[in-house]
């Protein structure tokens, strides 16, 4: 038999027990935040109806499906949350409270090509909200981001939110360029998505590409580009058209910002169009403001996404907020947190022989909501106490045949040393702080 390989497939990850750590403190602070945001968590199944994410703008998420054939059902992984989002706010829509605050912590999975901040699963906290067309819900949005990446330690330069809006891309296009054909404007913003990545050149290179879904003239593929290069508010509210809310709309949000006390940490970004097709409005990316990973989060409105599966048209803002790039900026800026077992006590019997009177000082400490590590088996006292000392473990309880004997437990506080009897009757420990 060929040996087994020990590693996971490739860009997936084990788990041990100091990554877990980590992951449950980061999924501890995105349920903190929202919470203090009044959503409410749900979660969808992560094998999803295929269709669901069969989309034709030529979105690389849609290549990288992880998908199958079961019993006639062409199923997938889910490699975003958002469309299961929708069809479950679809599937209660006249049931539910609007405007609705949803967020999920959920594993997705794309089938990536891997590099710095990529891998074919991660983890993603998403926050959306339904029924709500004004630009208030993009500014809670942005100010739970920032509320996040205040709690989870980094400075507040570390980060900066850049946003656009697709409006004032698509106003100008459909006066101009893509008067008659308004269908290429959402395959377009996918190739212009990738401008950081390859450069402008090879982006005007594939909006002019005659087999490409854009298949624009050079000039106008050149003046499509040039717009992106706007990162001033002013100017490109000064550029919008007239008949477009998108200025105004942009305008708002940063008033709104303003009061929450966060419009030093955004700007604006005519090159952020988002590489999912069902971005209409405002869009967003956090960055860290070295410019070293890619996007740590990426949201915007998206109120076609429910007309375009099939049902009534419902506004829609929301984000996504990955568990890669995140951990890869804290520990860039050495903001990892240390996080050490969490064990109170450890109860150690000497001998098999005291070992129900060790199973009772445990049950006991249990009961009353210590974290207990009952020693198995019977190792050195030296060991059990060096162990216990790297676990910054409280107290020990040891229990030799005399102390059995006498109807007691040795008490030993790990930092100060200091020893004392307990009697076995009636022990009755204090509950866990
Ligand atoms: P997205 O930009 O594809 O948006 O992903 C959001 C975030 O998830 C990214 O900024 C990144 O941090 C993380 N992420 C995505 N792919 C990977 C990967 N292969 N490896 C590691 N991290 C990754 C969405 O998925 C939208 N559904 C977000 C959304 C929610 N829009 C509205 N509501």
């Amino acid at each position: 038999m060929s040996k087994q390989n020990l590693k996971p497939p490739r860009g997936t990850r084990d788990l041990f027990p100091e990554d877990q750590r980590f992951r449950e403190w980061l999924f501890g602070h995105f349920r903190e935040v929202a919470a203090r945001f009044g959503f409410e968590e749900v979660d969808a199944p992560i094998v999803e109806h295929a269709e669901l994410f069969m989309r034709k703008a030529g979105e690389e998420i849609v290549d990288q499906l992880y998908h199958f054939e079961l019993h006639g059902r062409h199923l997938a992984l889910r490699p975003e949350m958002t469309p299961s989002i929708a069809r479950m706010v679809m599937a209660r829509a006249g049931g539910l409270r609007m405007p609705l605050r949803w967020f999920t912590v959920t594993q997705n999975w794309r089938y990536e090509r891997m590099t710095r901040g990529r891998k074919r699963e991660h983890y993603q906290w998403n926050m959306d909200i339904y029924g709500e067309p004004g630009v208030t819900a993009e500014a809670e949005l942005i100010a739970a981001i920032t509320s996040l990446v205040d709690a989870v330690g980094l400075e507040r330069d570390h980060v900066k939110i850049r946003i656009n809006s697709r409006s004032l891309l698509e106003a100008s296009l459909r006066a101009g360029v893509l008067k008659d054909r308004p269908e290429a404007f959402e395959p377009l913003c996918v190739v212009i998505d990738k401008i950081d990545k390859v450069g402008a050149e090879t982006v005007t290179d594939m909006l002019v590409d005659p087999a490409g879904a854009v298949g624009l003239d050079a000039a106008s593929a050149r003046d499509v580009v040039a717009m992106l290069e706007v990162k001033n508010l002013e100017d490109a509210v000064a550029a919008a058209p007239s008949d477009s809310t998108a200025g105004s709309d942009l305008l708002r949000l940063w008033s709104l910002l303003a009061a929450y006390g966060v419009d030093d940490r955004v700007v604006f970004d005519a090159s952020v169009v988002r590489g999912l097709a069902y971005y209409a409005g405002i869009v967003f990316e956090a960055f860290d403001t070295r410019g070293a990973l890619r996007a740590i989060c990426g949201g915007g409105r998206y109120d076609r996404l429910t007309e375009a599966l099939g049902g009534p048209s419902i506004p829609a803002a929301g984000f996504g907020f990955g568990d890669v790039v995140i951990a890869e900026l804290l520990s860039d800026m050495g903001k990892l947190p240390e996080l050490a077992r969490e064990v109170d006590d450890v109860v150690f019997a000497f001998e098999e022989a005291q070992r129900p009177a060790a199973i009772e000082v445990a049950t006991r400490l249990r009961a009353a909501g210590h974290r207990v590590e009952l020693v198995l088996g019977t190792p050195k006292l030296k060991r059990v106490i060096s162990d216990a000392d790297k676990d910054g473990v409280a107290t020990l309880w040891l229990l030799g045949p005399d102390e059995v004997e006498r109807g007691v437990v040795m008490r030993r506080r790990l930092e100060t040393g200091e020893q004392s009897e307990v009697a076995l009757a009636g022990f009755d420990p204090e509950p866990r702080a």
